[in-house]
């Protein structure tokens, strides 16, 4: 792992602790760096309805979205699991949104002191959904 994404990898790590995960109990933490500067946190939210449930990385997305990020450069992510576990395919997709060269920073339950992937979103999605307006107007919309 590149140094400069340890912060962010412990930033991800300590907000999995404000995971609700009564239901899997597998907790995730994220933590989304815009090109601001500024990182934005979020947590697996669980719900007795279990499709309602939100991933970890779409409550970060949220947060910075509605806070008025629209650019990202990295986000980390951090589960309770020992080996690095990539964001699922929903998660791909709603990242995708804001950009193919985000880094993806994927930790296990040791953090930064484990084992640490790191991708390009373009390489865990290659063949994405992009916009439907674009194949009816050829992007000029
Ligand atoms: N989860 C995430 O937070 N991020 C992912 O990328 C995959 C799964 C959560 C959803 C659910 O609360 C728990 O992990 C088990 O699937």
């Amino acid at each position: 792992m590149s140094d400069s994404y340890a912060l962010l990898v412990a930033a991800a790590c300590d907000a999995r602790q404000a995971s609700y995960a009564p239901y899997s109990g597998f907790r995730v933490g994220a933590a989304l760096l815009a090109t601001s500067g500024r990182v934005y946190v979020g947590c697996n939210v669980e719900n007795a309805s279990l499709g309602l449930s939100i991933c970890a990385e779409r409550v970060a997305v949220c947060r910075a979205v509605a806070d008025g990020e629209q650019t990202f450069a990295a986000i980390a992510i951090c589960a309770d699991a020992t080996e690095p576990t990539p964001p699922c395919g929903a998660c791909r997709q709603f990242l995708l949104e804001f950009g193919a060269d985000l880094t993806v920073v994927v930790a296990g339950s040791a953090g930064g002191a484990g084992k640490v992937d790191q991708y390009r979103l373009a390489e865990l999605i290659p063949e994405p959904f992009t916009s439907y307006r674009q194949q009816e107007t050829g992007g000029d919309r």
